[in-house]
């Protein structure tokens, strides 16, 4: 400090006295020179890197450890990260069961410090990286993980080794635990001068609630820290959060409303002594670095997604008092997948949303998973109260076996866990996902559930008289995860409903149903025809009788403070085709509410060499439909917003940037609508048949929507371009 305040002082003198600036930069020079040597010392020495084929002089005992290093995660095993290079010791080899130790030859301890890179289980006796003298262990380390959950996320971790300088050492890894986190992982072990960061276990800070958030700093990428939650001496909800040690990419809100006035703590299991991560938490009542809330560059602008975080699978989808609920698979503290907690947003039409903060959070039996909700008209659940029917939620507890509970509301607002969950015991593991309806002629409530059953993927169905007690009906094959069953008039003929059972590819099959078993009319369907849509589900208990439905959209979003998003609602029928009933989606009808400005073509025909029609469309959101006969044209080609969108006559396909879908022609016409929003398009061929939705993020700068006939002419065509307004400003 001194001395730079003496360099400061001679350059800001400097003009008048330049020489003593040259002779003060060069002792300055010297100076940090020789700190950064005294800092450093010598260079290091990597005792193991794992980075070849084998262990080399390394001796192997038992079967955890294998021939050679692993390459990262092993069949069965999460994703292993943080470890350097492409290699390193992973002793799940076989699963958790095996055991086996691997022993370093000898070594001369020539530095002060040892480092290395450390995951896996915690069980010191059986889980460990020891430094052995003289077959003595005198310093060691263990993994982690001590629960279900948790990361395989590896660590850098020291020991002080001052004292044994000069003396002869080995290292030993040990596995000799069997059980769930049965295995240790180790990478990089390297003898330094240069002082580790310290890791501080246990850190704490402590704050008196005053306002509604925690705001968090998030760093994406950084090491997960266990951030545990403890209010009254009991831990509350335990995330694993990249922690922002030093500048934060965002911030994410934890609201702890709840605890106003109380004292409430954060425990961080490991945090490195120069963190600034627990201290830089702020309290307020609004998000941090939220101006610009809802208009970020790549928010979706009339597709749903959460102002912070993570989101996958919409859940709960359910009518109820006025108000459309949504609630999804959100990671509130990441970027990316994890720390399953139910997000909950409402809306009046499917359109505006207004996110109300997460309503399910992870529990001791799990993460919360999804599932499903309906309205219990006739309180057969008994969670009613003074007349008002309950809302009631399904969803999965996926902890060291994966569970189905249920939870209430009488107000939409707040939810109940019920206190005699679960309501099905695990059946096999990583069961999952409960949808509920009401059966009307059998008078019973109908469960599906996901569970594989000697590696089929089946779905089980259950009935229930009062939503806490089921039953197994029947299973049927061949459907993973995210399953929903729903009966629906064919062609709008209530007299001819079929039932219809889909999964989370949306792939579905038509059929009948008695009330217990699902009996298919139909070979397995595929239902959306593009990329990115997955475990979609429909509204309960929707007023009008109308399916409505909406997916997750698996628009990436870099550098934005959230992740991906929701399709916009889509309505289901079943409509007759030469093969059977088939299942159309369409837009739902209340997106008309974003239209403004409306540019219309008159054009009877369209050829080459035509101008193009929509020439005078800039806007940044944009619905378009267009109709038209191929003629002799062979493609028609819509460009929108530098996507390219092509009907191929020839093939009856539409090709969106590249993605080929079966478009038939109807009747000797093709009708096609475009969504184009900042997050992505959604494309609707062949009355509904064809949905092909596309994660796609549009050029800033590029407004413009074109149709060309490359070759030969459209006739009978009519076009309509709406440019859209954002369902956020207009809420
Ligand atoms: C589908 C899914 C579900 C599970 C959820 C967890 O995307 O894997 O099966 O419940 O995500 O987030």
């Amino acid at each position: 400090m001194k001395r730079s305040t003496t360099l400061e002082n001679c350059i800001r003198r400097g003009r008048n006295v330049g020489m003593a600036v040259v002779a003060a930069v060069v002792m300055i020079a010297a100076w940090t020179a020789n700190a950064t040597a005294q800092q450093a010392g010598l260079p290091e020495i990597i005792i193991a890197d794992f980075e070849s084929e084998g262990y080399g002089d390394w001796k192997v005992e038992g079967t955890a450890f294998g021939k050679g290093p692993a390459r990262g995660a092993l069949p069965g095993q999460m994703a292993v990260e943080g470890f350097s290079g492409s290699g390193l010791v992973n002793s799940f080899l076989e699963g958790d069961a095996s055991v086996g130790t691997l022993e370093s030859p000898q070594f001369v301890i020539q530095r002060r410090y040892i480092t290395f890179l450390i995951g896996g289980g915690m069980n010191p006796e059986q889980l460990a990286l020891q430094l052995l003298i003289d077959g003595k262990v005198v310093r060691q380390a263990t993994g982690p993980n001590d629960r279900s959950g948790g990361s395989e996320a590896l660590v850098r971790e020291s020991w002080e080794v001052n004292k044994y300088k000069g003396n002869k050492a080995t290292i030993r890894i040990l596995d000799q635990a069997t059980g769930g986190w049965g295995h240790i992982n180790v990478d990089h072990i390297v003898q330094t001068d240069k002082k580790p960061a310290g890791l501080i276990r246990d850190a704490k800070r402590e704050f008196v609630v005053n306002a509604r958030y925690l705001n968090i700093p998030i760093k994406n990428g950084a090491a997960k820290r266990m951030v545990t939650l403890i209010v009254d001496g009991q831990d509350v909800v335990r995330n694993e959060i990249e922690l922002a040690d030093g500048t934060a990419d965002w911030w994410a809100p934890m609201d702890v409303s709840a605890w106003t006035g109380k004292t409430i703590t954060l425990n961080v299991d490991k945090l490195p002594e120069e963190s600034s991560a627990l201290a830089a938490i702020e309290q307020s009542d609004t998000l941090k670095d939220a101006d610009n809330l809802y208009a970020e560059p790549l928010r979706g602008q009339f597709h749903f997604s959460p102002r912070r975080g993570w989101n996958n699978d919409p859940n709960g989808m359910v009518y109820y008092n006025g108000e459309y609920h949504l609630f999804f698979q959100h990671n509130p503290y990441g970027w990316g997948w994890g720390n399953m907690h139910w997000g909950h947003a409402v809306s009046k039409d499917m359109v505006h949303w207004q996110e109300l903060g997460d309503k399910l959070l992870p529990d001791s039996m799990g993460t919360m998973f999804s599932g499903g909700a309906v309205v219990d008209w006739k309180n057969t659940s008994g969670f009613g109260k003074d007349g008002k029917p309950p809302l009631v939620l399904f969803y999965t507890a996926a902890g060291s076996s994966f569970v189905q509970g249920i939870a209430w509301s009488t107000d939409g607002r707040t939810f109940t866990k019920y206190a005699g969950n679960p309501v099905l015991q695990q059946i096999t593991g990583g069961n999952r996902d409960p949808k509920v309806i009401w059966h009307e002629p059998s008078g019973k409530w109908v469960m599906v559930l996901y569970v594989e059953v000697n590696g089929v993927h089946t779905i089980h169905f259950f009935t229930s008289p009062n939503l806490r007690d089921w039953t197994f009906t029947s299973k049927t094959d061949g459907f993973f995860e995210c399953p929903e069953f729903f009966e629906l008039p064919v062609d709008g003929n209530s007299a001819q409903a079929k039932w219809v059972l889909l999964a989370a590819s949306s792939e579905y099959q038509i059929g009948t149903f008695d009330g217990t078993k699902f009996t298919p009319e139909s070979p397995k369907v595929p239902g959306h025809r593009g990329r990115g849509f997955y475990a979609a589900q429909t509204f309960s208990d929707v007023p009008d009788g109308r399916r409505l439905m909406m997916g997750w959209f698996q628009t990436e979003t870099r550098g934005m403070p959230f992740n991906q998003s929701m399709s916009i609602p889509l309505e289901l029928r079943l409509g007759s085709t030469e093969n059977g009933p088939r299942l159309t989606f369409a837009p739902a009808g209340e997106l008309e509410s974003l239209r403004t400005k409306r540019h219309s073509i008159t054009t009877r025909s369209l050829k080459k060499g035509d101008s193009n029609p929509l020439d005078s469309v800039r806007a940044e959101l944009i619905e378009l439909r267009a109709e038209f006969e191929p003629g002799t044209a062979k493609e028609i080609v819509f460009l929108v917003r530098g996507a390219t969108i092509v009907y191929d006559v020839q093939k009856q396909e539409l090709v969106v940037n590249g993605h080929r879908a079966a478009a038939p022609l109807s009747n000797g016409r093709q009708g096609l609508t475009i969504f184009c929003d900042r997050n992505g398009l959604e494309v609707f061929a062949s009355g509904g048949l064809c949905y092909v939705p596309m994660p796609f993020i549009p050029k800033a700068d590029d407004l413009s929507v074109g149709i060309t006939v490359p070759e030969g002419e459209i006739r009978n065509f009519s076009a309509v371009a709406h440019e859209l307004r954002s369902a956020w400003t207009s809420r």
